[in-house]
């Protein structure tokens, strides 16, 4: 891990798109509110309540003045008869509206965590299924930021700036209508003021949604640096790269600072803006207002004092609508990333042989649910027919090609037999192909061209997760999970009791280790089994391929962490285990693989020898080389 290997990645802030809506996360969008469509409707004419009752309260107020106020002004006994009346209607009015703001607002909000729900589950899943391809090419922190980042924008788009701008979008049609029955004249001014308005603080506003879209990916970025500052907290203290992680993180962070800035620079300045070019246009209507109802008499007092009213009620909405829709743009972006996600090509599998266990008495095979020990293949035929055939854990390489990028071959013709039973070792410098050739038996990735069989079918006809089953795989990068240490050798087989998984343990010589914690086998886990030793990580990762029982094991590089002595005693138990089983091994010590019945001997991707020790002793080649210590391994 390389500190500032973030910084070799494209700027994330390259590919930004416009201030424009994404229509078709908006209809994908749509597909997931589908399910909720009573409530959205409920929701709906909540929102159009709400907003109505906005409006009711200026008509309100018209009716006080005009029909109420007005006329008894100067008599000395007013008249209030139907005053009390008045008021009741409106507290009615307003309740509903309380009630019917509260009620949108709490069903959004309930409704969008379920469509968030829905959409996390749905992007976990595609997870599972993506190639680890996916997983080289992608870094942890912006996967990450899917779940958290995007997914946070898309619940307060839905709960917050959709029913707001729906909200604000009546609220306008409403006033404006109401202020047209009200007087014609005092709409026409207001119009005009709001559009000489939209005009200054379009200019105000400049490109702020775009940087609403930058600030969220440079959220993204400072959250992955984080994140890889956090897990190489040793390397960084070993290289003394404190100051120098800081500097950098100081740099995300201003340009986070700086996008946030610009982004909200649009409402903090439009907000104070907005708010006093309402009172101007208080101001402009009370004159305008006045010099019309002197003159012509068009409009009542009551009508003036309802406008001014309105006016206000006008200005909010116009500012919050455009507020709202950078938070939509950003919102949508995330979304787009979030699709992006579910839409990345899946691990494919065509395989249709499936893996059985089986009772094999003779030449008759029959399936059976108990766990037998023995193993068949399972070929369903076109006809109908299914057929049977042993599993015995021949792993044939036919010329097989491969490399990670196209264009750049890594492993190159490789022809390679493992018998059934046998101990095949792999040993060659770094980087000379090792894992890659194990990474091609369980399909981690597929092979350009040549064929790989087992048992003489080829493993593209076998379904993955069978392949996967059959293999018992160590892999050179021990991974632990947050858990006790039974449970972490139990991922290995699920269903095993716990003599099963202490017999397993005891095989792979961690029972002792293990037997000595505090807790023995319910040590607690977590952060990748930072509290025990690389080795004893190893043995744990022994022994949970090991419960699993599998007819093939590949061990990469299982026991480089391994004092010599226990070393040994693993390898005896592991032979005993793998007794009439195929078992791959990658081993750096010449030692752990002297034993083996055939040794391949890789070079940068090419087998250049293989055979057993003894012949490839004689044969005094590279091997020989290695082994009499005139060349090293790496
Ligand atoms: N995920 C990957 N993407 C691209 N190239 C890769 C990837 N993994 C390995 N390589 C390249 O493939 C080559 C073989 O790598 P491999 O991991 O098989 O080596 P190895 O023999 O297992 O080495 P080591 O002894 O260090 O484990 C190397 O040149 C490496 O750079
Ligand atoms: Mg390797």
């Amino acid at each position: 891990m390389a500190p500032n290997n973030r910084n070799m990645r494209p700027p994330k802030g390259a590919k930004i798109p416009g201030q424009k809506i994404d229509f078709v996360a908006v209809k994908r969008l749509l597909g997931y509110m589908k399910n909720y469509k009573l409530t959205l409707g409920i929701v709906a004419v909540c929102i159009i309540l709400s907003s109505l009752t906005n409006v009711a309260s200026s008509i309100f107020l018209q009716i006080l003045i005009d029909d109420y106020i007005l006329p008894t002004l100067g008599r000395p006994n007013p008249v209030i008869q139907g005053l009390s009346k008045l008021i009741l209607t409106m507290c009615g009015i307003f309740a509903v509206g309380i009630i019917s703001g509260y009620l949108y607002n709490r069903l959004m909000a309930v409704t969008s965590q379920k469509v968030l729900k829905e959409i996390r589950d749905e992007m976990f899943e595609k997870m599972q299924k993506l190639p680890i391809r996916y997983f080289d090419t992608n870094t942890h922190g912006d996967i990450m930021s899917h779940y958290t980042n995007d997914a946070d924008t898309l619940r307060q788009m839905l709960s917050q700036s959709l029913p707001q701008v729906f909200s604000s979008v009546i609220t306008i049609v409403s006033i404006l209508t109401t202020m047209l029955v009200t007087s014609w004249l005092l709409t026409v001014v207001v119009i005009v003021f709001v559009i000489l308005m939209l005009m200054v603080t379009g200019k105000v506003a400049g490109n702020s949604g775009k940087y609403f879209i930058r600030q969220q990916n440079s959220l993204g970025d400072l959250n992955g640096y984080i994140e890889e500052m956090i897990n190489g907290q040793k390397v960084i203290k070993v290289f003394c790269h404190e100051e120098k992680a800081k500097e950098e993180f100081d740099r995300k962070n201003e340009e986070l600072c700086e996008n946030a800035r610009k982004a909200n620079a649009f409402a903090n300045s439009l907000m104070p803006l907005m708010h006093n070019m309402g009172y101007l246009l208080y101001v402009i209507l009370a004159i305008f207002g006045g010099v019309i109802a002197v003159t012509t008499g068009g409009v009542t007092l009551g009508a003036i004092a309802s406008f001014l009213n309105l006016s206000r009620g006008f200005m909010q909405p116009i500012s919050q609508v455009s507020q709202q829709m950078n938070m939509v743009i950003m919102a949508l972006a995330g979304a787009k990333r979030i699709f992006d996600l579910m839409d990345e090509q899946p691990e494919t599998d065509n395989g249709y042989v499936g893996l059985v266990s089986a009772k094999i008495d003779g030449d008759k095979i029959t399936e059976c649910n108990e766990h037998t020990g023995k193993w068949a293949w399972k070929h369903p035929h076109g006809d109908g027919t299914i057929t049977y055939t042993p599993m015995k854990g021949e792993v044939v390489f036919d010329g097989v090609d491969f490399g990670y990028v196209q264009g750049k071959t890594v492993l190159h013709d490789i022809h390679l037999t493992a018998h059934p039973g046998q101990k095949i070792a792999f040993v060659g410098a770094t980087g000379a192909g090792k894992t890659t050739i194990t990474n091609l038996i369980n399909r981690f990735y597929d092979i350009d061209d040549g064929k790989i069989r087992y048992d003489g079918i080829n493993i593209n006809k076998i379904h993955k997760s069978d392949l996967r089953h059959s293999l018992g795989i160590v892999l050179q990068d021990v991974n632990l999970f947050t858990g006790t240490i039974m449970e972490n050798i139990r991922y290995g087989k699920l269903d095993a009791t716990d003599e099963e998984v202490i017999a397993a343990s005891k095989l792979a010589n961690a029972d002792d280790f293990i037997r000595m914690l505090p807790d023995g086998y319910n040590t607690m886990i977590s952060g990748d089994g930072g509290q025990i030793s690389q080795g004893q990580k190893q043995l744990i990762s022994i022994a949970r391929a090991a419960v699993a029982d599998p007819p093939v094991m590949i061990l990469d590089e299982a026991t480089s962490s391994i004092d010599t002595r226990t070393e040994s005693i693993v390898q005896a138990g592991m032979d005993s285990l793998m007794k009439g089983r195929t078992v791959f091994v990658i081993a750096h010590r010449l030692s752990t693989v002297q034993n083996s019945d055939v040794i391949v001997v890789l070079e940068h991707g090419k087998i250049i020898e293989q055979g057993t020790h003894n012949q490839l002793i004689a044969q005094k080649g590279k091997y020989y080389q290695l082994h009499t210590g005139a060349f090293e391994l790496d």
